[in-house]
This record gives structure tokens, sequence and C-alpha cells, in this order.
């Protein structure tokens, strides 16, 4: 479906587009984040968490435990699949279940696993294009995620004007 950039050019930038996210993110949506080590994917996890009403220091990557869940305004269950090789690695690691229960899903890594996101998801590249500059590249692939991404944009045109 739809294709989206923004622009940052600072790591506070990020998180504000983060947190924008956030606060429109509703139970149910699904978002992963792509993008090389040290994109930003954490960076944009942190500040959607704050969106959510979530402590940003609580989120960090959650790389040794696959699944971390927080609880703000809705449930975030924020995963790191980074060290995963293939879909059996996350039988046993709850993530299917915390993912299909009440709460809205951040994954990193999210096409390490191809069956863990579902065919309606919103993924989000981080690219580095310069020191301080990164290009968020959103796209979507259903109603789900498009009405998300119709909120986010919302959102930062209320926030801008
Ligand atoms: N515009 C930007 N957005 C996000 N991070 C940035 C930006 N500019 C510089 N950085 C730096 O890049 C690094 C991103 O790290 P992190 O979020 O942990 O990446 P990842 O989780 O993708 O490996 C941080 O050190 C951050 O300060
Ligand atoms: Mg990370």
């Amino acid at each position: 479906m739809g294709t989206v950039s923004f622009a940052s050019s600072s790591p506070e930038e990020t998180r504000a587009l983060g947190e924008a996210l956030g606060r429109v993110l509703q139970e149910g949506d699904f978002v992963g984040l792509l993008g090389d080590l040290g994109a930003g994917k954490t960076e944009l996890a942190r500040g959607i968490a704050r969106g959510v009403g979530i402590r940003d220091e609580d989120v960090t990557s959650p790389t040794f435990s696959i699944v971390h869940q927080h609880h703000g305004r809705i449930r975030l269950t924020h995963a790191d699949l980074y060290r995963l090789t293939g879909p059996a690695d996350l039988d046993g690691t709850g993530f299917h279940e915390l993912r299909d229960g009440p709460g809205a899903t951040l994954v990193e890594w999210v096409d390490r696993v191809p069956r863990a996101a579902p065919p309606d998801a919103m993924r989000i590249v981080l690219l580095d294009t310069a020191e301080n500059a990164r290009e968020l590249v959103v796209t979507t692939s259903g109603p789900r995620s498009e009405h998300l991404l119709q909120r986010w944009k919302d959102e930062l045109l209320a926030r801008a004007g």
C-alpha cells in the first residue's frame, strides 16, 4: 500500500517522530523496524514507548531476552530478533501469544523471521544518510497499517501547527 519518507537530523528528532507514532498507536497495531546497526531503531523505539506513556529509560534493545512487555496507555510488546536465525527460534519465547493478545507490537529486525509480522503491518526502514541524518521509509501492507500511517501524519501535522 502506501510509502512515505520522513527525514530526521538528530536523535531527538527521531525520538519525536517516534513519540508522535506512539501517541496514536492502538491495540492490534504492529510496527516492524529495519535498518543496519546504529541506524536508530532503538532511538525510534524509545520515542514510540514515550508516546505510549512508557518511561523510555525502561526501553533498551531487548537483545538478550528477545521480547519485553511494557505497560502505558496500552500494552506494548517490544522484541528484537537480531540474534534469531529462523522462525523456530521464536517458539517458546511467548512472542506470538503476546503479539496476538491485547496491545500493540514493536519489533526490531523484523524480517529476520518472516512469520514474525502479520500480513497487515507497518514497516519502518531507517537509513543512515549522514552523520546525524536519517531517513525513515515507512510502508504499509493493509488497511490497519494504512490507517495507523494516516493517524501518525495527522499527529505530526497537529504538533507542527
Ligand atoms: N538522526 C538520528 N536518529 C537516530 N539516531 C541517530 C541520529 N543521528 C545520530 N544518531 C545516533 O545513532 C545511534 C543509533 O543507535 P540505535 O538507536 O541503538 O541503533 P539501532 O537500534 O538501529 O542499532 C545512536 O548513537 C544515536 O545517537
Ligand atoms: Mg537496537
